[in-house]
């Protein structure tokens, strides 16, 4: 049987080091930004928050240790964390088991509901879907897929492969990269992409491998126009890797950009300077962290308690006035309503958004909106800034 802390608890699982580590940091920060934030209104029931954090080091089998530690060892049923999709499917069935609940802040697939997970990133509705009706429109049919070799590359791109055809676009190579490439696996994918001729390239890299893709792209085309790389997970964190003259013109796509000069994100960005260490970008996935940690954390306050059973009918009643604007929880499938922004990047590193959802996209993880028409014709009616 699993007890309860005798104060409220949120565990917390990002790494702090492996091959996701400066994405993560960026979440781990934002989650808490937010317990800091809940706190200083007074915390839950008079008692402050406390987090717990552990480093699965981009691990899956220590993401689902250190889940089920939380849990049996400190009776903390709330948690907030994974980034890669492999780490939240080995958490999916501890999480299950014990009643607890995951918040998930990080685009994924699609295709997946557990009562037991709140999903706080985007759906390949709220992201792949206008993507690639704002590709196709602006730069061409010709595309080609390249990701890193874990299941969120391949059925991100089994999606994005359908909305391609669906609009008479064809895809012209599919490449798989390990997560930790090697020079010669760069090499490769990269003679791939040259040969294929494409107007897009697609990716799904993720992690440290992101930048070394991008600085390898720049330098096999030096000076030669290069095909803009388009990607759900691109942010600012990886940009700052991979310097601005490798990231100018590229495309990504995202609920939030800290360069949006709106007054909710300016307090945002001022908060996270305030709070965050020197080296912790803040990026659309720190801003997903927080908010769902924000959100949770009312519900606790809500509720005056931190069994899951109290909070998560209280998670359901919010809704957040967040950096990036409203967003709320759909109950019947646990994901998140979103805005959906479409950036590129500029000569100084800097998120430009050239397309927004004209309101937060209702998340849609089964069906998936596969009409691309109806993207197409929003894009006309989207602000373009
Ligand atoms: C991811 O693996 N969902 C980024």
């Amino acid at each position: 049987m699993v007890s309860h802390p005798d104060q409220p608890q949120i565990g917390l699982l990002f790494s702090e080091t492996g091959v996701t580590a400066d994405i993560e940091r960026s979440q781990r920060y934002g989650a808490l930004l937010a317990i800091e934030q809940l706190n200083r209104q007074g915390g839950v029931a008079g008692l402050p928050i406390q987090a717990l954090a552990r480093d699965p080091g981009g691990d899956p089998d220590r993401y689902r240790l250190y889940a089920d530690e939380f849990i049996r060892n400190h009776g903390i049923r709330l948690l907030v964390g994974c980034y890669m999709s492999h780490t939240r499917k080995a958490v999916m069935p501890v999480v299950e088991r014990t009643d607890a609940l995951l918040c998930y802040p990080t685009p994924y697939e699609g295709f997946e509901y557990s009562p037991n997970i709140i999903y706080g990133g985007p759906a390949p509705n709220q992201n792949s879907a206008p993507l690639a009706a704002y590709l196709i429109r602006h730069y061409g049919e010709r595309v080609v897929f390249i990701g890193s070799d874990y299941i969120y590359p391949r059925e991100s791109n089994h999606v994005m492969r359908h909305l391609y055809r669906q609009h008479g676009g064809t895809v012209l190579e599919e490449i798989y990269i390990p997560l930790y490439p090697s020079d010669e696996d760069l090499a490769r994918a990269v003679d791939l992409i040259v040969k294929a001729q494409a107007d897009v390239v697609f990716s799904t890299v993720v992690g440290t491998g992101t930048a070394e893709l991008y600085r390898a792209i720049a330098r096999r085309y030096g000076d030669a126009p290069r095909p803009r790389i388009a990607s759900l997970t691109t942010s600012e964190a990886e940009i700052a890797k991979m310097g601005s003259e490798v990231a100018e013109g590229h495309v990504v796509v995202a609920p939030y950009f800290s360069s949006i000069d709106t007054p909710a994100s300016r307090e945002f960005v001022r908060a996270c300077n305030a709070f965050f260490p020197e080296d912790v970008s803040i990026t659309a996935w720190t801003e997903a962290a927080y908010c769902q940690t924000l959100m949770l954390g009312r519900a606790m306050q809500a509720a005056q308690g931190w069994r899951v059973e109290q909070v998560q009918p209280e998670l359901y009643r919010q809704r957040l006035d967040a950096p990036q604007g409203p967003i709320w929880v759909e109950q019947q499938n646990n994901h998140s309503h979103l805005t959906s922004r479409i950036a590129e990047i500029d000569s100084r590193g800097t998120f430009q958004v050239r397309w927004q959802s004209p309101e937060p996209i209702r998340p849609d993880p089964y069906v998936v909106v596969h009409n691309l028409d109806d993207w197409s014709a929003s894009m006309g009616e989207g602000s373009h800034r």
